[in-house]
């Protein structure tokens, strides 16, 4: 997918598998015009001093741009781009794979089984909660809150969604952030890691959820406040969580690991291989029309 940059510039390509070391991106980044980058590498001043003003486009493969400083880019009037649209789809997949694998205690019972604990078949054995007739509460009522959204149908649920611009409800099926917390049984959330957005989902949230309810976050880790949610999960304010993102990446908060509900993945919302490579296309294809002097299909700002 590199070969349309490949044709056109000369491209100095990280080859490790593991994410390039800061001072290593700092050097290479010197005298670059482009920059295609991925969520852990932090864009701010310093990255943007080390470029040099030649620098004219930095593209995150991500949709979240949170990695970005978006004030600094802006000052050093380089161009940023990010990948929506083309990881809606598998997001979204994920998000089912998680709200399925919590209320069903998928991995609970991988664990048991290869720890060798499971006895038989017994009538009442790890029953978990079922979906149909439930409410899936979406906070963040974009692409991706709404991709999720289209599959609930599917197993019989109902869905409503928040806005998280604090604007009221406007439709029939939109809540404010609480009612969605005190009515859902399943709260997923799909908002921005924007700092607005920073433990929106603290101790004072949980506490309004449902008992049986079950939180579930593909959005950022940052919108969780982590010792919230395990004090939440030690009081049994809620039934379980489903988390593929966390606040400090990648380690994981160390509360969580002591509880069977709570089902854990590793950042893995966009990980198809048919996704990360329109991903990485797309951010090619908006380096090369910055390059070209043309506007950016996905812009940032
Ligand atoms: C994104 O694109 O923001 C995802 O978190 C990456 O998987």
């Amino acid at each position: 997918m590199l070969a349309p940059l490949h044709e056109r510039h000369d491209v100095d390509v990280w080859p490790g598998d593991e994410a390039i070391p800061r001072a290593e991106l700092l050097k290479r980044v010197a005298g670059k015009d482009a920059l295609i980058c991925v969520l852990t590498d932090r864009v701010d001043d310093e990255l943007l001093d080390a470029a040099g003003p030649q620098l004219k486009v930095v593209a995150t493969i991500s949709v979240g741009y949170d990695n970005i400083d978006v004030a600094a880019v802006r000052r050093h009037q380089v161009a940023a781009t990010n990948t929506p649209d083309v990881l809606t789809e598998a997001t979204a997949e994920l998000t089912w794979a998680l709200i399925l694998g919590i209320t069903r205690r998928v991995a609970e019972g991988d664990r048991l089984i290869r720890a060798g604990g499971w006895k038989g078949w017994t009538f009442d054995f790890m029953l978990g909660a079922e979906l149909r007739g439930k409410q899936l509460g979406i906070i963040g009522a974009g692409r991706i809150g709404r991709a999720v959204a289209a599959k609930a149908g599917v197993f019989g649920m109902t869905t409503v969604f928040a806005r998280r611009d604090g604007t009221a409800p406007r439709g029939p099926d939109e809540r404010t952030i609480d009612e969605i917390l005190v009515t859902s049984d399943v709260v997923s959330l799909h908002v921005q890691g924007t700092p607005a957005n920073r433990h929106l989902i603290d101790r004072k949230a949980l506490a309004r959820m449902k008992r049986s309810a079950f939180l579930v976050n593909t959005a950022r880790g940052s919108v969780v406040d982590e010792d919230g949610l395990v004090w939440a999960l030690q009081e049994r304010l809620i039934a379980g969580a489903a988390l593929d993102v966390f606040e400090k990446e990648p380690s994981v908060h160390p509360g969580l690991l002591q509880f069977e509900n709570v089902l854990l993945v590793p950042h893995l919302g966009s990980a198809t291989r048919e996704t990360r490579g329109a991903m990485a296309a797309l951010a090619v294809r908006n380096v090369l029309a910055v390059l070209a002097g043309d506007p950016a299909l996905t812009p940032i700002f």
